[in-house]
């Protein structure tokens, strides 16, 4: 094979894979595999959703442009007018939308970029833990060290923070306000505090409100921008459509990709208008025009996001998942549906290898590969999902 060795699920999943419906994944042996995974809240809405596979077939079958920069097309007006009156005016958010290269590290540097050139400040807040992706800007705001093992370069302007509940006893809120207000505690005042409210592939750690609130406050007093990046736990997987919604704040920066694309690649970058003090074409990408993932997001906009009842759904379903994961002996962590299980790293090793034996798809996270992340699709049934819980069960009782 001329691949690489940089590739890894093929290393964490060893079959080769033909086709995809719902919440299944086939191999050429024909064998269907249930998807707790799903490209790490990529497929959202399900494999070949019937809805958007429809969008998208009728739109190459009309000779629909694919590919146009950010020239004006049908399909992205689309896409804007959708996000505008289902997501954005409900919710009373101005935003300004840029569309990014698509993948969500580009919406990253693109946010962090923004909030630089804006506060004309270099210094930027990160959390312990954090994961905002690969390339330069969006690594140097990234905790892991095992993806700054190789030399990268680093402006030297970040600083990281403990996360709530990363350090036994202490607060976490009160140690960050200490430190941006006393004078003699060496640190700047940055442009922006990025955060995931939802920690996913750092162990899936949640954030309280009382903190989300808190970093609210504190940004508005000291004149700091609000990045949350919503790539894996927007588009409705904590419940609501943003995962910051259940708090009740509003930032100033919010990063979108993974399923705003209905599974097809897409980045986006919302901003308060009044931070929209970009010049023409300062930050661009040749894929940012890509039609089909614009026609993709816009029928999962229309298709979900309309009335109430999706959201309502998933609420539903995410209890399903507490209560099923509520008499383990674990330690278990999650809202809406994403959850984590907190193992040792050989268990958790032996509980996704035994999942994987039985035809069930998850992934493991954590700084040592430790916790194992549930990440259904919010379309999938209570069937499915009550089946892949049994042998997630089951694997824990194996392993133990
Ligand atoms: C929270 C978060 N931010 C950013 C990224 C980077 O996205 P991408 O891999 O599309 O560049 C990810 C990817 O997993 C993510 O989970």
């Amino acid at each position: 094979m001329i691949e690489s060795k940089i590739a890894s699920y093929n290393k964490s999943f060893p079959a080769t894979f033909v086709s995809a419906k719902e919440s299944h994944l086939v191999d050429v042996d024909g064998n269907r595999f249930l998807d707790f995974f799903t490209g790490a809240g990529t497929v959202n809405y399900g494999h070949n959703n019937s809805l958007i596979k429809r969008a998208l077939i009728t739109y190459l079958e009309e000779d629909g442009i694919m590919h146009s920069m950010d020239m004006d097309t049908w399909a992205k007006l689309d896409l804007l007018t959708a996000l505008d009156e289902i997501i954005l005016k409900p919710r009373q958010l101005d935003y300004k939308v840029q569309l990014c290269a698509p993948s969500g590290a580009n919406a990253v540097e693109a946010g962090l970029k923004l909030a630089r050139k804006v506060k004309q400040r270099n210094h930027i807040i990160a959390f312990t833990r954090s994961f905002h992706g690969m390339t330069q800007g969006a690594l140097e705001v990234t905790a892991n060290k095992y993806y700054k093992s190789t030399f990268t370069a680093s402006s030297g302007q970040v600083s990281f923070f403990p996360y709530e509940n990363y350090l036994d006893g202490c607060d976490a809120l009160q140690l960050l306000r200490q430190m941006l207000c006393d004078e003699v505690s060496g640190i700047e005042l940055p442009a922006a505090i990025i955060l995931e409210t939802v920690q996913a592939d750092g162990g899936v750690h949640v954030a309280s409100t009382r903190f989300l609130q808190g970093l609210r406050l504190l940004c508005d007093e000291l004149d700091i921008l609000m990045i949350v990046d919503d790539i894996q736990v927007g588009n409705g997987r904590t419940g609501d459509f943003f995962s910051f919604e259940r708090a009740g704040i509003v930032p100033d920066i919010v990063t979108l990709s993974k399923a705003v694309g209905g599974g097809m690649p897409l980045a986006l970058l919302l901003f308060r208008e009044a931070l929209d003090q970009w010049k023409t074409g300062e930050h661009s990408g040749t894929f940012r025009g890509n039609n089909l993932s614009f026609v993709a997001a816009s029928a999962a906009l229309r298709g979900y996001w309309q009335e109430e009842l999706f959201s309502n759904q998933i609420k539903e379903k995410g209890q399903l998942i507490a209560s099923a994961l509520s008499a383990i002996e674990e330690t278990v962590r999650g809202c809406g549906m994403i959850f984590g299980v907190e193992l040792t790293p050989e268990r958790a090793l032996a509980v996704r290898e035994y999942c994987f034996r039985h035809q069930l798809i998850l992934e493991l996270v954590g700084a040592r590969d430790h916790v194992v992340k549930l990440l259904p699709p919010l379309t999938i049934s209570h069937e499915d999902l009550d089946h892949g819980l049994r042998i997630f069960v089951d694997a824990l009782e194996q392993s133990r």
